[in-house]
């Protein structure tokens, strides 16, 4: 379910100036897209008080966040660096595994988001000089997970 990713404990992330450390930033968001790819999917079908709107607008969410997991794997793949070579960590689909309704999820969704967003465009600017072609996905990814926080919002 998680390859080519391996589960492990999480070496600190190299320093941001190398493409080594380029690569775990890649690898980091990849494989939270990946996760919350595979929890929007799970919940539309596993939190039946969801309306059939919330459900079809959580399966809309989880295509987009394929999709980001696809640009930044092949960015990875385009600066020579290996998914496999460090270990990731389930915690952002453990913590989904723990919500018991349609609005405790969409809620926790919404802020895990929300943090990558913030994330993703502060990336995007330190990125700007050094690699414009990472830091154009990294703020295209944010201003998509703006879209992805404002969509769910809409149904509380
Ligand atoms: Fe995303
Ligand atoms: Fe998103």
């Amino acid at each position: 379910m998680w390859s080519p990713y391996i589960l492990g404990k999480v070496p600190k992330s190299r320093s941001i100036s190398t493409v080594e450390g380029l690569g775990d930033r890649l690898r980091f968001v990849a494989f939270a897209e990946r996760q919350a790819a595979l929890a929007f999917k799970e919940a539309a079908s596993r939190f039946t008080d969801a309306s059939c709107e919330l459900r079809e607008a959580w399966l809309w969410v989880s295509k987009e966040e394929e999709k980001h997991e696809r640009w930044l794997l092949a960015r990875m793949e385009e600066l020579s660096q290996r998914v496999e070579a460090c270990p990731v960590a389930l915690d952002l689909y453990l913590s989904f595994e723990r919500c018991h309704s349609a609005h405790e999820f969409a809620l926790y969704m919404s802020n895990a988001e929300e943090r990558g967003r913030v994330a993703g465009e502060k990336f995007g600017e330190i990125l700007k000089e050094r690699d414009p072609v990472t830091a154009k996905i990294f703020a295209q990814i944010a201003a998509e997970e703006r879209e992805h926080v404002a969509m769910v919002a809409k149904f509380f």
